[in-house]
């Protein structure tokens, strides 16, 4: 088991990514904390990992508030005794107009949501990871860091901080045994926030949402979408032992769609 025995606090892992994400730790061995607004999603996630034999248990939080980042360290430390893997998953993609017609508030949410809790967290647990002289944080980022698609300003941006947080982060602790890294997923095409996007994409261009996301798919090497378990797979690997020799680093998970 590549997590055997690991404590893993993952946000965002009510649904999609986050979900798979959750469950593949828990199969790998590790215990986990599950934390999203909804607290059905993470309850459900949480029972689906108990009954096939894991170790789970869930807070319902809102990640984008400081508070509530403190509220779910603490959590974990009472529950679990420390935190040895953070995955900053949770995330929001957020209008889906172009830069002149979004506001600052809808610019401060995406920005506080995708970005500033994985600084708020990262800050929270680091402390004891740099004691312990061990730990693993996982930014999910996107293709979205790299690539130029328009109608996403404030997601790009935020996704394209959480690489530069990466690094930094990476840069300050590698010498403290900590590792920081970042996957940047291509279209994951069963998750809530990707078919909303197809949708509100397909919207405004008038046209059908499956012929553009097909059209869109053929910019890819492999010419298809990835799956949340791809993902997860990737996830496991670079907090796992395995990956003791990486830090500071973004994998594209992305069947071959950006190339840096
Ligand atoms: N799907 C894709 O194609 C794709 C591609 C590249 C990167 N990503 C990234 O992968 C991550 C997961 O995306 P997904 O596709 O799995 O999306 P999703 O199905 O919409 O899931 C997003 C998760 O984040 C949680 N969340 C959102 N805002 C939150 C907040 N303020 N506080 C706490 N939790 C919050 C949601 O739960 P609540 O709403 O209950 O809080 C949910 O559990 C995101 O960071 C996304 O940007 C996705």
């Amino acid at each position: 088991m590549a997590l055997k025995d690991q404590i893993a606090l993952i946000t965002g892992a009510g649904r999609g990514i986050g979900r798979a994400i959750a469950r593949r730790f828990a199969a790998e061995g590790a215990a986990v904390l599950l934390t999203a607004r909804t607290a059905t999603e993470i309850a459900s996630v949480a029972q689906e990992i108990q009954l096939a034999g894991g170790r789970a248990e869930c807070l319902a939080a809102d990640v984008a508030r400081h508070d509530e980042c403190q509220r779910i360290v603490a959590a974990a430390t009472r529950l679990f005794g420390r935190v040895d893997i953070l995955v900053n998953n949770a995330g929001m993609f957020g209008p889906v107009r172009p830069a002149q017609e979004i506001t600052t508030q809808e610019w401060n949410e995406v920005l506080a949501v995708n970005l500033s809790s994985a600084f708020y967290l990262s800050q929270l647990v680091l402390p004891e990871m740099c004691a312990r002289s061990s730990g693993a944080i996982l930014n999910i980022s996107s293709v979205a860091a790299k690539a130029a698609f328009g109608l996403n300003v404030p997601y790009a941006s935020s996704k394209a901080g959480l690489l530069g947080l990466t690094r930094s982060l990476a840069a300050e602790t590698a010498r403290k045994g900590v590792r920081v890294n970042a996957l940047c997923p291509g279209p994951v095409a069963e998750t809530r926030m990707s078919k909303e996007l197809g949708e509100a994409l397909a919207e405004r261009a008038g046209v059908d949402p499956s012929e553009m996301f097909r059209q869109f798919l053929q910019g890819i090497l492999q010419g298809r979408a990835q799956t949340a378990d791809e993902i997860a797979a990737a996830a496991v690997f670079l907090c796992s032992q395995e990956a003791s020799a990486i830090t500071g680093q973004s994998i594209n998970v992305d069947g071959g769609m950006s190339f840096y």
